[in-house]
């Protein structure tokens, strides 16, 4: 730390500075996150709410309040009037929470949990802090877990199964109905992982597949406002179907002025949460299916020109999420990236991965196609 003080003006000046070196959503070159920009409200909201603490919310009952209102309009849009749960750091946060509370229910002494081969990377992690043992179920040919091969590997270890809905790599739905009624033949805690797809499934047009609490097997499912919820990182959002799942992974605080946390992580803000609160009161459903079709426009226009231009798709798109191959998919990547262009290359696939953000407008989208066709003959 330096020994003087210096201008909050001088300190600000310097890190606008710094601050036009990183990416900025609005330039539309970032085709690779699952973020974007915030909704304009979500700012204001976070500004109002930036000191407040909801891992001591006796002191600020107001965002307390406001999470228990986010959680129940969630709960609500994924088919439940009485799930509980919080807004947390993010989908991994959110994602432990679950495999925890499965892990203290079921009470084995070695436990496993059956995943998706797709299932996002927290999962190794939360295995591995856990003490867990992951066990790997395989795909279909359109990228979804084979529920057969599931339902195989589960032993008298099982804690839990997972589906996603919107894997991470391709938004692929697992096909959680099957997976619901194996979890209920099994007695075996179903948790969805819709970090992504739990605000774009319940917005699309046409029909949709379940994935959530209207499903009975379900037990938890992972909803995070910080991907397509529009809200300030850090806004994950776990939902647990009762409070008995919930009591699972209750701690005592002895000083505080809560009695009990059920969150790993202690001191959270509530200003995310406040800026979920007010985008989805600012967009509500009508807004919400207003940015799906858009995102859902514009990743139809992509994968119209990549099979025009000879690239082939992974799979056709259930969500705002692209896979495509050309002849050296790696070279490819690496060329769009010299031209400016963030795309991620997954490489258990050998593909290029879009994922088309409501940042993404029409024209990025035809420059993107125009870069890519250069890039592919460098
Ligand atoms: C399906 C899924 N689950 C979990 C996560 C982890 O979320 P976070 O990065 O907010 O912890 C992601 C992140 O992209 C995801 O796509």
């Amino acid at each position: 730390m330096q020994q003087k003080s210096s201008s909050p003006k001088d300190v600000l000046a310097e890190l606008k500075k710094q601050r036009a070196l990183d990416q900025k959503y609005r330039d539309g070159r970032i085709l690779c996150s699952m973020c974007t920009t915030p909704h304009p409200v979500a700012k204001k909201a976070f500004d109002l709410f930036f000191e407040s603490n909801l891992g001591d919310s006796g002191l600020f009952p107001v965002a307390a309040q406001l999470e228990r209102e986010v959680v129940s309009q969630l709960a609500n849009l994924l088919g439940s009037e009485s799930a509980c749960g919080f807004i947390v750091s993010g989908g991994t946060e959110a994602n432990l929470l679950a495999i925890l509370a499965a892990k203290n229910m079921a009470n084995k002494e070695r436990p496993e949990v059956v995943l998706p081969q797709s299932a996002h990377f927290s999962f190794t992690k939360i295995c591995n802090m856990l003490n867990i043992k992951p066990v790997y179920a395989p795909l279909d040919d359109a990228y979804r877990v084979k529920p057969a091969a599931v339902e195989a590997f589960i032993n008298r270890n099982t804690v839990a199964i997972v589906g996603t809905a919107g894997t991470p790599e391709l938004g692929a739905i697992d096909p959680v109905d099957a997976l619901a009624k194996i979890a209920l033949r099994h007695d075996v805690h179903l948790h969805v992982d819709a970090a992504f797809g739990g605000l774009v499934i319940p917005f699309l047009e046409g029909t949709k597949p379940p994935f959530d609490f209207s499903l009975d097997g379900v037990r938890s499912v992972t909803v995070d406002p910080h991907k397509m919820g529009l809200a300030a990182i850090p806004a994950g959002g776990i939902f647990f179907r009762d409070q008995k799942t919930l009591d699972a992974i209750k701690t005592e605080t002895p000083y505080l002025t809560d009695s009990y946390q059920y969150t790993f992580v202690g001191t959270r803000t509530g200003a995310s949460t406040a800026s979920a609160w007010a985008v989805l009161r600012v967009l509500g459903r009508e807004g919400f299916q207003k940015m799906v079709a858009q995102c859902m426009k514009n990743t139809r226009y992509l994968t119209k020109n990549l099979e025009k231009g000879g690239f082939s798709l992974l799979c056709k798109p259930t969500l705002n999420i692209i896979g495509f191959r050309g002849e050296n998919t790696k070279h490819l990547a690496d060329q769009l990236r010299n031209r400016g262009w963030f795309v991620s290359y997954v490489s258990r696939y050998d593909c290029i991965r879009i994922v088309v953000m409501p940042h993404i407008r029409r024209r990025d989208a035809v420059a993107f196609m125009r870069d890519l066709k250069a890039a592919r003959t460098e």
